[in-house]
């Protein structure tokens, strides 16, 4: 375990850097309270990378990366090239290079309701009891990384896994469900996708090495469906990197917003956070994103690091949040806080406790806190 000192921090495009400046407030409270001494380094990516220097991911970003202890990252995205299907270099680009380059192969997308949010969802409560499952998406191969052609009137994009890429994603995933509820789903298309049946082979031949996990396997298109209908019924879900990336976004609508899906990234040697949500540029610069995802991104960060006192103190000031309806406008439109405030209350819960915060003054003048 890496001592977690020097955060590279890329804040990227749209909201990108309003919700990754309230993460760095809270885990600069961290270090107040618990005296640890974190360093930021700023670097781009992105749009605001191309903006720059003409590349999404440019080389000094890789090696300020890799000289980090952990990267803090916040949203990837500019509506300017999503109306330009052709252009040659995308901010996407950035996000995917960076994965590959640090070899991030397993993203980490834990879906946990709050209670007092549940009436928020467009899923009914009682569909939504006991939702607490993790999904597990591999990050570096498939179809986003295959060989990619484009013709005048054809286009190919090849989905590729070997084994080994395939392995090394199913032992966390199955580590991941012995520490949980000993459950694991993949998600697949083994009825049509060769990739998907190699897929089943590995897991197969890990269930046998694994037998007090209890695994099943889902078609993709089923497990859609069964997100939405019987969402309790998932613990550990494996999922390749297009299935998982499709999945974890429909499982922020139990959630109640995106605004609440925090993910780490891991390899061999680094590790990333980052919110599942994007740039939402039609927010940026306006202070009213949610800025929760980032933060649980934080927690995950100090508890990949061993740091668990640290974590949880995070977690609580969140939670005594959401109880106390401090939210942002996607979550409570009536009383709602900007992003900045949320980033300030939660760091004002971490160094002074809840007794700083007068909550009924908070909702009747929420402009007056901290
Ligand atoms: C995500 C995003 C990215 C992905 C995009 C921005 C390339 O949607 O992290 O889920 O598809 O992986
Ligand atoms: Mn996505």
């Amino acid at each position: 375990m890496r001592k977690l000192t020097n955060i590279a921090v890329l804040p990227g495009d749209g909201i990108g850097p309003e919700v990754v400046d309230q993460a760095i407030k809270v885990l600069e409270a961290i270090g107040e309270r618990y005296k640890h001494d974190f360093h930021f380094t700023h670097g781009y990516v992105g749009a605001a990378a191309i903006d720059k220097t003409g590349n999404p991911c440019p080389p000094e970003t890789i090696e300020l990366c890799k000289s980090s202890d952990a990267i803090l990252m916040g949203a990837i995205g500019d509506p300017k090239y999503d109306k330009d299907p052709g252009a040659k270099v995308r901010p996407e680009q950035g996000l995917l290079k960076l994965r590959k380059s640090l070899e991030l192969f397993v993203n980490i997308r834990p879906i946990r309701l709050f209670e007092n949010l549940a009436g928020l969802s467009v899923i009914k409560p009682s569909v939504l009891k006991n939702v607490d499952f993790v999904i597990y998406r591999e990050l570096t191969g498939g179809i986003y990384f295959g060989k990619k052609e484009k013709g005048d009137d054809y286009a190919s994009d090849e989905c590729y896994y070997t084994r080994h890429e395939i392995e090394r994603v199913t032992v966390l995933a199955f580590e991941e469900a012995m520490k949980r509820r000993k459950k694991l789903t993949l998600i697949d298309k083994a009825n049509v996708l060769e990739t998907s049946r190699l897929w089943r082979d590995v897991v197969m031949a890990y269930s046998n090495k694994y037998p007090e996990v209890e695994v099943d396997y889902l078609y993709i298109d089923n497990a859609t469906m069964q997100v939405i209908l019987n969402p309790s019924r998932f613990d550990v879900m494996l999922c390749d990197n297009m299935f998982g990336d499709i999945i974890s976004d429909e499982a922020s609508v139990l959630v109640g917003s995106l605004g609440l899906l925090p993910s780490g990234s891991r390899g061999e040697q680094y590790s990333l956070y980052e919110p599942v949500h994007g740039s939402y540029p039609e927010a940026a610069g306006k202070d009213i994103a949610n800025p929760m995802a980032t933060i649980l991104s934080v927690e995950m960060m100090l508890r990949d690091a061993g740091m668990i006192e640290e974590a949880d103190t995070v977690q609580r000031a969140i939670d005594f949040c959401m109880e106390k309806s401090i939210l942002t406008e996607d979550l409570n439109p009536n009383i709602n806080y900007s992003c900045s405030q949320m980033g300030d209350i939660i760091s004002t819960l971490i160094v002074e406790g809840p007794e700083a915060l007068k909550t009924k003054s908070l909702h009747e003048a929420n402009s007056t806190i901290v």
